[in-house]
């Protein structure tokens, strides 16, 4: 397929790379693509990678990632173009992060609203999945843990586009449980918190869930 990325961060080169990894096309998208970073993911890429700047990526993607920090995520969506993502799968990676008070952050919003339910907001005819946003980066293609697979838990008001996702996730490595529609990313939102403020509190960074069953 062909993946659009908005924001070219650990996240948005991570994840590009994955996709190329598993065959798809990318373009990372940048407010500024002559950036180092961004010229070196480009080097790296091979000949399924390109970069363009907002539009070009969300026009470019028939799934588009928004994979910027919180405070810049209405922004980059405007820069994009909200029509840009008409009918498309948008996987949201954001967390709503208010780090104004220091490490750990805490979040900018919750319990009866969420980032995915306002992405969702923004881009009404889109079909927002959040995914990615309960682990670190470096974790995020083919996961290694002793105990195997970890769990992606997602949400997003579409089927279709959740299995797309799902599709996505079996390929890089993880098992995924769908919590149901977009108002879930409240309970998403803060499990990214527990993973942070796990690794704040000792400064580990190599770990993910898992969901006990019988
Ligand atoms: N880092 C992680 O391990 C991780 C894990 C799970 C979820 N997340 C979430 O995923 C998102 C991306 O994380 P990240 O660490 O990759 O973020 P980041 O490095 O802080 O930012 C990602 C990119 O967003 C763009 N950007 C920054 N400020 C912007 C603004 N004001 N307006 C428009 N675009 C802006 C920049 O891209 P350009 O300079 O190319 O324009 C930047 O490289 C965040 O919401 C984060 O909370 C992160």
């Amino acid at each position: 397929m062909k993946i659009g990325i908005i924001g070219s961060g650990d996240v948005g080169r991570t994840l590009a790379s994955g996709f190329i990894k598993y065959g798809h096309e990318v373009m990372l998208g940048s407010r500024d693509i002559t950036q180092e970073k961004v010229q070196q993911w480009l080097s790296g890429g091979g000949k399924n990678a390109s970069l363009g700047n907002f539009t070009d990526a969300a026009v470019f993607g028939e799934v588009v990632i928004l994979a910027t920090p919180w405070s810049g995520t209405k922004n980059a969506v405007d820069l994009a173009g909200a029509s840009n993502f008409m009918g498309k799968t948008v996987i949201d990676v954001t967390n709503p992060l208010d780090f104004s008070g220091g490490v750990p952050p805490k979040l900018a919003v919750g319990m009866t609203d969420s980032a995915g339910e306002m992405v969702q907001n923004w881009l009404p005819g889109a079909n927002v999945v959040k995914a990615f946003n309960i682990v670190g980066s470096s974790h995020m293609i083919n996961p290694q843990f002793p105990e195997g697979k970890p769990d992606m838990f997602i949400c997003g008001n579409d089927q279709k586009s959740k299995e797309t996702v799902k599709s996505f996730l079996d390929d890089f490595g993880w098992q995924t449980i769908d919590l149901g529609n977009i108002e879930m990313s409240r309970l998403l939102e803060p499990l990214a918190l527990v993973w942070i403020v796990y690794g704040f509190k000792t400064n580990t960074w190599a770990h993910a869930f898992k969901l006990l069953r019988k």
